[in-house]
């Protein structure tokens, strides 16, 4: 059994800070020892990492991603293969992607379809939640037997009709489910309805820019799907899980939920803490870069979701990773921005900006640990086996070097596509080294990892509740 020893570094996780060194025995952790006692100082190796000045953590954690989404007549433009690398330039040694429901079809295709995708591409470890986009008798069924196999989280959406949209009865039937077979609802809470009839009259009026997708998706618009979504859940007993939340006025909704007892959690992502509808509106159709749903709001909302993270009002940052080139793909809505494909890249920038958030005083350093790294595993079963360093766990680990200066840019990034949302952002902080279950995908900033390393992980249900 291959024996690595990673010494010298301060490990951190989301309920320590110690300075120890981390011996590795066939891709697990074995054991933890402080720096310089006899128990570490025994320790042979085959392979010694020097950590000294770094911080040793819990590979990160991506619980939203669309590698390859259909969205728009396109698709997301990182596969499995690119998407799952980026993420482990960044840091990220898991990934919850979301297999998607056909209109008309079954769950079994679709999660065969998603299967297909990721088998054998993946550089790091990947599950799947399941889209329901067509809630009926026998999709409400094989929910259950979903679960049974490790597929524990449902995506229902409030917006979107005609594509991904479910009726309040179709959620409530579903969260009915959930609360019978352990599974957790998670929700995009816009309402969708009221945002078509707004799109509409925009574009009728003239006002088809990028900066309109913002406007009409309204604030007021995901607060009410979000309280919507809340008592629909108390009425079926279910926990509740809001995906991208951006609103202060959301965050709000589920801090009066869980205020009441209720279990509901909620995820905000980084381009919510760190762009606003500034960016929306910058100039020419460079503002078709930053569509996504729900939309980038105006930059008073960013303290919201920062206190809303230190509070635990919201629990998860993950990405919604769903890259769209600018060239050929964003611009398949100039003239009118509900054409726009919605989505943003993030998955390799994550940890970074969640590092440069503590930097700055949004968060601490076991905080960015648990809201990147132990929550989420936690939340969609995945713990401990996921999200922390302590013998038993995957050796997914991280060197990063926190005083590291870095430009984030297109120009150095890994994912596959032709822009940056953080475009000359300067950050401190930078992953130095990448193990995957003890392999090392990134040594000393050279990717050294290969397609199909990474496995399919069945989950078990929440563990968060
Ligand atoms: O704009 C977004 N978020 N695109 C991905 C699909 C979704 O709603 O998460
Ligand atoms: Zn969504
Ligand atoms: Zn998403």
């Amino acid at each position: 059994m291959s024996r690595t020893v990673i010494h010298g570094g301060l490990v951190v996780t989301a309920s320590d800070e110690i300075h120890a060194d981390v011996l590795i025995e066939g891709g697990r952790i074995a054991a933890l020892a402080a720096h310089g006692t006899d128990a570490a100082t025994s320790w042979s190796a085959d392979r010694r990492i020097d950590a000294t000045g770094m911080y040793v953590l819990p590979g990160g954690v991506d619980a939203h991603t669309h590698m390859e989404m259909p969205f728009g007549g396109t698709y997301a433009a990182d596969t499995f293969e690119t998407g799952t690398r980026a993420a482990a330039w960044g840091g990220t040694t898991t990934i919850v992607d979301f297999a998607i429901q056909t209109m008309g079809r079954s769950l079994r295709e679709g999660l065969d379809t998603w299967h297909a995708k990721a088998d054998g591409k993946c550089a790091v470890d990947y599950g799947f939640h399941m889209i329901l986009s067509d809630v009926d008798d026998s999709s409400l069924k094989e929910m259950d037997r979903l679960v049974a196999e490790g597929i524990t989280s449902f995506k229902l959406f409030m917006a979107y009709p005609g594509v991904f949209y479910s009726d309040d009865g179709q959620i409530l039937r579903a969260m009915q489910r959930a609360s019978g077979n352990g599974g957790l609802v998670m929700m995009h809470a816009e309402n969708g309805i009221a945002i078509d009839v707004l799109v509409e009259q925009a574009l009728a009026e003239g006002r088809t820019d990028p900066r309109y997708h913002g406007d009409v998706r309204k604030v007021a618009l995901e607060a009410e799907a979000t309280h919507r979504a809340v008592q629909l859940a108390r009425v079926a007993g279910a926990p509740l899980y809001v995906v991208h939340v951006s609103a202060d006025e959301a965050v709000d909704e589920i801090a009066a939920a869980r205020h009441k007892g209720l279990p509901v959690f909620g995820e905000t992502c980084p381009q919510y803490l760190f762009l606003s509808t500034d960016n929306l509106a910058e100039p020419g159709f460079e503002g078709a870069k930053y569509v996504c749903s729900t939309p980038l709001r105006p930059r008073e909302h960013q303290e919201v979701l920062w206190r809303g993270l230190r509070n635990n009002e919201l629990q998860v940052v993950s990405t919604d990773h769903c890259p769209f080139c600018f060239s050929g793909q964003k611009e398949m809505g100039r003239g009118d921005f509900s054409k726009i494909p919605n989505g943003m890249p993030g998955v390799e920038n994550r940890m970074d900006l969640l590092h440069q958030a503590v930097v700055d005083g949004h968060l601490s350093r076991r905080r960015w640990i648990e809201i990147a790294c132990a929550s989420p595993a936690r939340m969609f079963g995945l713990y401990p086996k996921k999200g922390t360093i302590a013998p038993g766990a995957d050796a997914d680990v991280v060197i990063y070097d926190p005083g590291a200066e870095q430009t984030i840019s297109a120009e150095t990034h890994h994912m596959a596509v032709d822009y940056s949302a953080y475009e000359g952002r300067r950050v401190t902080g930078q992953v130095r080294t990448v193990l995957s279950r003890g392999v090392p995908v990134i040594e000393d900033r050279a990717y050294v990892g290969h397609a199909g390393h990474g496995t399919y992980l069945p989950r078990g249900t929440c563990q968060y509740l």
